[in-house]
């Protein structure tokens, strides 16, 4: 991809696109609201053998609200180690990472793990779905553990699955659904907490062509809808429907990034 996405119309007041950022033609971005997400000369190094490997090296890059931006690039690139860090499942070993205002980059486990919770909302390749629970039960799961009452949970779940199309499936248990239709509660789930961002790993990578149409028409809906999405994928057609592509090479960004390698 050379240059940057085309900013989709600015209409109608309270249109959400109104609030996203605009992008001029050499691919520097403007925006009157804050990142959500910014990155700032973000190193990781790993130091397992002799050789100390630098999965990222200095990679800079803001998400605004609203976006919907995909991650691709070849394997050992660093898309993982971005996607934890991003997730808060990881910190970086130098620079930094400002989440909605705050910054990350040093957090404690126990504080990380309470900013994930509140901010973040995974998809993973596999559903990760319990298989003796109906769909709602397993979407209410995260409400549980967020100590949310037992009949908020249930309405929570049900909007969720609505949310995703799913309000005639409520009480099927996975096996009982098709492979999209999983994916489909595996979404809900993420999203039941209400998070800044949906961060998602491959999430078609186990379904057929029409189950990936299916949750990728999903994933659009929900970011005509509003939400923060961020995909990870090395499929060039899936990466395609997003606003914004970055690539990721050697642990750097390319493309996007103008001072990139
Ligand atoms: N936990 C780890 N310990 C040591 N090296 C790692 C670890 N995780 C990733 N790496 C290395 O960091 C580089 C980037 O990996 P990764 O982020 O998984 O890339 P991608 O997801 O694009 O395939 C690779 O060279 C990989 O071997
Ligand atoms: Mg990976």
């Amino acid at each position: 991809m050379s240059g940057p996405n085309v900013s989709p119309p600015v209409s109608s007041p309270g249109d959400r696109y109104s609030a996203r950022a605009e992008y001029s033609t050499n691919g520097q971005y403007s925006s009157p609201v804050p990142p959500l997400v910014e990155f700032q000369n973000v190193w990781k190094t790993y130091v397992t053998g002799a050789e100390p490997v630098h999965a990222l090296r200095g990679v800079s890059i803001k998400v605004f609200p609203g976006e919907y931006i995909s991650i691709v690039g070849p394997s050992g690139s660093g898309k993982s180690t971005f996607m934890h860090i991003l997730g808060c499942l990881d910190t970086p070993t130098s620079g930094r990472y400002i989440l909605a205002g705050t910054d990350v980059s040093q957090m404690d486990e126990e504080h990380l793990a309470e900013v994930r919770n509140r901010r973040i909302g995974f998809v993973f390749q596999q559903f990760h779905l319990l298989p003796k629970l109906s769909a709602w039960r397993n979407v209410e799961l995260p409400l549980i553990y967020a100590g949310v009452d037992r009949r908020q949970r249930k309405l929570l779940a049900m909007q969720a699955l609505d949310q995703v199309g799913l309000t005639n499936r409520v009480s099927h248990l996975p096996n009982q659904l098709s492979g999209g239709q999983q994916q489909r509660v595996a979404v809900a789930r993420a999203l039941v907490t209400q998070p800044d961002v949906l961060l998602a790993d491959e999430p078609t990578g186990n379904l057929d062509s029409r189950s990936s149409n299916d949750v990728m028409a999903m994933l659009d809906a929900l970011h005509r809808s509003g939400k923060t999405i961020v995909l990870i994928t090395h499929e060039p057609d899936v990466a395609a429907a997003a606003e914004r592509i970055m690539r990721f090479r050697d642990g750097r960004f390319v493309g996007q990034q103008q001072d990139a390698a």
